[in-house]
């Protein structure tokens, strides 16, 4: 049975900054009360003209580069969002099309902030069964959308970003270790965006009470998230035979400080243990693993070998971790420019726009 290993990394974050102090001329806060309540300091925020298949292309094109492997190599992209570009066609589509994975199917998957551990997990399974070879995991968002920015208790928390990781099969041991995955949909109502699905398709009712925005219960979700985090990490860690003295990292969600804090305790972990930057980004939901673990490894902290944890929660509500042996590219002597590829993927693009189009005239005039 072959591993999967996580080949290839790359996350995108829009430039645009927006810190505590900005937040409090636009509703009552101040940075003392989110800094000391979430350790949130700034958060970054998408241009107009980005989205998630803008940031989440530009995440895969980085992990195809680490990768050393062309889009038209992969055979499968999950993306994962809480703020997709549309409700359907899916934005791995949006992103397969761009990148010009012309060989690869492509579909999200829905999992709130665990997305990104849901998603790795279910490529590395596709591998694992020998079913693929290749695969492209992204998380992007650009929740900054559906933010009511007249909330206290929502606005001062999200921000936007995108992280993709390759999965790639190989004999040698290593890659993704152990994966668990839970959920409880009787805390639906916990963390929502209800207006704009079927339930609450839009109109003025939906948008003058606020239904597009993210609602949330602050305590119920904190509550829950403190008790599930060490609980998934340790639940994770014993399927793959593994104890917490055996990892040198653990990426959590970044939501909030004090949930980390409460993790580790749980974990009776040292925080320094810990990969934590939810002070520069805010909470990026389904980007926020990836975000941070390719932080960690691009300043040296987590390396070749080192055994991590990944662990998530959040809307569902879901929950989940996974353990992984971080093994880093394939050595190759080939060297792939997979930016390249964007040029002949949007003329491709194009080409079969217009043939589309030729067609619907055609046709047309056949009837
Ligand atoms: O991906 C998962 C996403 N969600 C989460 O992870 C959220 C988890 N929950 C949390 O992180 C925390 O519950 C919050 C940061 C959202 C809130 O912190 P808290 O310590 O639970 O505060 P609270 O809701 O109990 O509010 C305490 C007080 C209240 O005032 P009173 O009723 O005590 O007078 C709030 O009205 O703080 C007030 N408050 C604020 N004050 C200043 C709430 N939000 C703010 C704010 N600035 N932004």
């Amino acid at each position: 049975m072959p591993y999967a290993h996580i080949t290839g990394w790359g996350i995108s974050v829009p430039e645009p900054v927006l810190t505590n102090d900005d937040i409090s001329k636009m509703v009552d806060t101040n940075d003392e009360w989110i800094r000391e309540r979430t350790g949130i300091r700034e958060r970054h925020i998408a241009r107009e003209d980005q989205f998630p298949s803008t940031l989440g292309v530009e995440a895969a094109i980085k992990a195809l580069k680490v990768a050393n492997i062309a889009p038209t190599d992969i055979d499968l992209i999950i993306c994962t969002s809480s703020s997709p570009e549309y409700i359907w066609p899916p934005t791995a589509c949006l992103i397969q099309d761009q990148i010009g994975a012309t060989k690869a199917g492509a579909f999200d998957l829905q999992g709130v902030c665990t997305g990104f551990i849901y998603a790795t997990n279910m490529a590395a399974q596709s591998i694992r069964s020998g079913s693929i070879k290749n695969a492209l995991v992204i998380g992007t968002e650009t929740l900054s959308r559906f933010i009511n920015w007249k909330d206290r208790s929502t606005c001062i928390l999200f921000g936007d970003g995108a992280g993709a990781f390759v999965l790639q099969a190989s004999d040698n041991p290593g890659g993704i270790l152990s994966a668990v995955m839970r959920s409880d949909g009787s805390g639906a109502d916990s963390l929502i965006l209800p207006g704009g699905g079927s339930r609450f398709p839009a109109s003025e009712s939906t948008i003058h009470e606020n239904k597009h925005y993210v609602h949330m219960d602050g305590k119920a979700v904190f509550r829950f998230a403190t008790r599930v985090m060490g609980q998934a990490a340790k639940e994770a860690l014993e399927k793959a035979n593994m104890t917490t003295d055996d990892i040198q990292w653990i990426v959590p969600h970044q939501a909030n400080y004090r949930i980390i804090e409460t993790a580790a305790k749980y974990l009776k972990m040292p925080l320094d243990k810990f990969v934590i930057n939810v002070e520069r980004y805010g909470n990026t939901s389904t980007a926020s693993i990836p975000i941070a673990t390719v932080e960690a490894v691009e300043k040296g902290m987590i390396k070749n070998g080192d055994k991590i944890v990944l662990v998530g929660f959040g809307g569902g509500l879901t929950w989940g971790a996974l353990v992984a042996e971080w093994t880093g590219p394939v050595p190759s002597k080939r060297n792939v420019h997979p930016e390249q590829y964007r040029f002949f993927a949007r003329l491709r693009s194009l080409a079969r726009r217009a043939i589309r189009y030729l067609e619907g005239l055609f046709s047309r005039r056949e009837l």
